[in-house]
């Protein structure tokens, strides 16, 4: 085993179902990476809704765990040990990685196939915050073969997942049409995505966005605005994707077993090259010290992100700092 030091990890850990506060850090040496493993010192990791559920109880899948049970599954770092077997990896490469469980950690032990080589030109925060939302985006794009030929409906497209599938979906040719809240409007529109706003009305407004052309496949991550909509616009029931065909896929993404961990890691490669490329530009509107996650999920709980939130386990400073949401929440 090649390794830099010996660290003394923590991480956030639960031992019964409940809200973000059930969260307790527990501290532990970490010991040395095994065999086909590499040890990584965790900078930014994201969080997602689907662990929420996995945690409150909500998700039943792996509802067999042991207890205490880990928490966050995105995350991007620095390798500080190698096991044995590992020749692809070296210690200080900066790498973005994907664990079921477990990511909200200032360090972990994970195998070496489920990390990917961090490029440059993608910031930490953008990195940490890539793998279920940005590999769940791009496999549903992928399932409906999204192309030049489309106009595509995304629901919640200034959130997490919804923010990565309408660029991606553009980088692809398409025509995109969200929804959102108004105050999302000019954020859609600056990253090229005719905005509409969800709720009444919303078959004339989409219709009026598309200028006369066919709605042509339908995303709903939110789970509000249903096949009854995708219906009224038209589009074939075999384009049409519901928030649950998107928790499949997130849970898919999840699994353990060797093909679907090659397959997570290849969505992964996949992701971060697109975002190295500059094919969609992630926005990481609440950055939290993990020390602040409980009030991080709690963000995410609003259910009105713009891009993702993240958690920072290394920040520069953890003085608070006004989010942008909060910003536009105190104007007048
Ligand atoms: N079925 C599942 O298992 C499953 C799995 C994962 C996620 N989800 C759900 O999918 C949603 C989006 O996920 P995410 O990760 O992108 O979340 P996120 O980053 O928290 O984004 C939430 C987005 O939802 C939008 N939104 C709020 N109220 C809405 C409404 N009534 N109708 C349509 N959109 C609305 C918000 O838009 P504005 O801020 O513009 O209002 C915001 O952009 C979440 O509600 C989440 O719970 C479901």
């Amino acid at each position: 085993m090649r390794t830099k030091k010996s660290p003394t990890a923590f991480a956030y850990r639960y031992t019964r179902y409940g809200d973000a506060d059930v969260l307790a850090r527990h501290s532990f040496p970490l010991p040395g990476p095994g065999p086909d493993e590499v040890s990584v010192e965790v900078i930014a990791a994201g969080i997602n809704h689907m662990e929420v559920f996995l945690r409150n109880g909500r998700e039943e899948t792996w509802a067999d765990d042991p207890w205490p049970r880990g928490s966050g599954s995105d995350f991007a770092g620095i390798v500080t040990a190698v096991g044995e077997n590992v020749s692809s990896i070296r210690v200080g490469a900066d790498v973005i990685g994907h664990v079921r469980t477990g990511a909200h950690a200032s360090h972990l032990n994970v195998p070496a196939d489920r990390v990917v080589p961090k490029p440059g030109g993608v910031d930490w925060e953008t990195a940490g915050g890539l793998y279920l939302a940005g590999a769940t985006a791009l496999e549903m794009l992928e399932d409906l073969r999204i192309g030049p030929d489309d106009t595509l409906v995304v629901t919640a497209a200034a959130g997490g997942v919804g923010s990565i599938q309408v660029q991606l979906a553009a980088h692809r040719g398409a025509r995109v049409i969200g929804t959102c809240g108004s105050r999302n409007f000019d954020y859609l529109r600056q990253i090229g995505i005719t905005p509409v706003e969800y709720g009444l009305g919303i078959v004339e407004h989409i219709e009026k966005a598309a200028r006369g052309a066919r709605v042509t496949a339908y995303i709903d991550n939110f789970g509000k605005e249903t096949e009854d909509v995708a219906g009224a616009l038209g589009v074939p029931a075999e384009r049409y994707r519901s928030s649950e065909d998107r928790r499949e896929v997130e849970l898919a993404l999840l699994r353990d077993d060797p093909d679907s961990v090659a397959h997570g890691t290849e969505r992964l490669r996949q992701i971060t090259r697109l975002a190295g490329i500059g094919a969609f530009r992630l926005l990481v509107s609440g950055l939290y010290p993990i020390e602040d996650i409980v009030e991080a999920y709690e963000d995410l709980h609003k259910l009105h992100s713009r891009g993702k939130v993240v958690l920072a386990a290394h920040p520069v400073t953890t003085a608070r700092t006004l989010r942008a949401r909060e910003l536009h929440e105190s104007m007048p």
